[in-house]
């Protein structure tokens, strides 16, 4: 299986990402950070915390806040898209309130991550880039040992946030610029943008099996319930502010299961579970300035030691992995 570092801004999209490294056979999810995105960072924080006490999981695996702003400029969240608190539309269960603080920083722990799982290990970024540009600049020591750096984020001629630029770049694009054109890193870094994850639409249909499962008569519990009132609320702002009719799209977790793909476990499963990642190599650039600023430039095809633009994945197979992950979760 994987080992996977999470760097994560919960987010309803980010909690689908959380449940699919937790659950994925597929997976070994070595810790989480956190960082400063669609809400401040102490609330991403408090989000990824109760995310994981609704399974059972939040003395398992240690969550470390890491940036609370980008490197140089102010920061901003996403309160229309995901509400005040990050993860509008459900209640979130309390977090315990002996759980052990975890020691050193975001940065550090990435780093002895790294170093304890070299070229195996993978980290998946579902927000803005300030940690992972910090642990470029802090530990270049460790890059070589990187696999993959998989980050949901960016658009080809298409923006969420601006009509140029998508969230999580726009957050911080000198951050962005660094993961995405540093020399040692840009090859093994996997971008899947907003081309690509507006195809995984949470559909009625989807939300039924997120409710039901495969169970009949239908029956649910409280953790599809909540799964439910997530996807529910993120269908309400993306239908109110980006127009999107049919359901949100759930970004995040395409990160991970392009990995699937990537790492050759599609061979292994059957066909209605493959994810078929396909990518073309670029040479990217971030726009750093201006109305087009946080814009993620393909500047040419450089198939030696170009960043890994993803271009197509087979949805449904997705959406087959992610609720067998689901299904997981709910018997824990
Ligand atoms: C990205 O921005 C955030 O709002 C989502 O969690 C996702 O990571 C989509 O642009
Ligand atoms: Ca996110």
């Amino acid at each position: 299986s994987i080992p996977l570092w999470l760097d994560c801004d919960p987010g309803h999209d980010d909690a689908m990402a959380i449940y699919l490294s937790l659950f994925s056979p597929f997976v070994n999810l070595l810790g989480i950070s956190t960082v400063y995105g669609n809400a401040p960072l102490a609330k991403t924080t408090a989000n990824t915390l109760s995310l994981l006490t609704a399974v059972g999981k939040s003395k398992d695996i240690k969550v470390y806040p890491g940036a609370y702003k980008p490197l140089f400029r102010p920061v901003s969240h996403a309160p229309t898209i995901h509400g005040e608190s990050g993860l509008d539309g459900t209640k979130l269960l309390p977090i315990a309130d002996d759980l052990p603080m975890p020691q050193g920083t975001a940065i550090q722990a990435m780093a002895n991550a790294i170093n304890q799982n070299p070229n195996e290990i993978t980290v998946v970024a579902t927000g803005t880039l300030t940690n992972i540009a910090s642990l470029i600049a802090e530990h270049p020591e460790v890059l070589e040992k990187i696999k993959y750096i998989s980050i949901m984020g960016g658009g080809i001629n298409e923006g969420n946030w601006s009509d140029y630029a998508e969230f999580n770049i726009w957050c911080d694009p000198e951050a962005a610029k660094i993961v995405l054109t540093n020399d040692i890193i840009k090859s093994k870094v996997v971008m899947v943008p907003i081309n690509l994850t507006h195809q995984a639409i949470a559909t009625k249909s989807i939300l039924k099996r997120v409710l039901y499962g495969n169970s009949s008569p239908p029956e649910s519990s409280n953790f599809r319930l909540m799964l439910h009132e997530l996807l529910k609320f993120f269908a309400t702002t993306y239908e109110e502010q980006q127009g999107f009719l049919d359901g949100p799209p759930v970004h995040d977790p395409l990160a991970i299961a392009c990995l699937f793909s990537l790492y050759g476990l599609d061979e292994n499963v059957p066909d209605h579970k493959k994810i078929n990642f396909e990518f073309t190599r670029y040479k990217i650039d971030v726009i750093q300035e201006g109305y087009r600023i946080g814009e993620t430039v393909e500047v040419k095809l450089d198939e030696q030691d170009g960043v890994l633009v993803g271009k197509k994945m087979n949805i449904p197979g997705f959406w087959n992995v992610f609720l067998d992950a689901v299904e997981k979760a709910d018997k824990v």
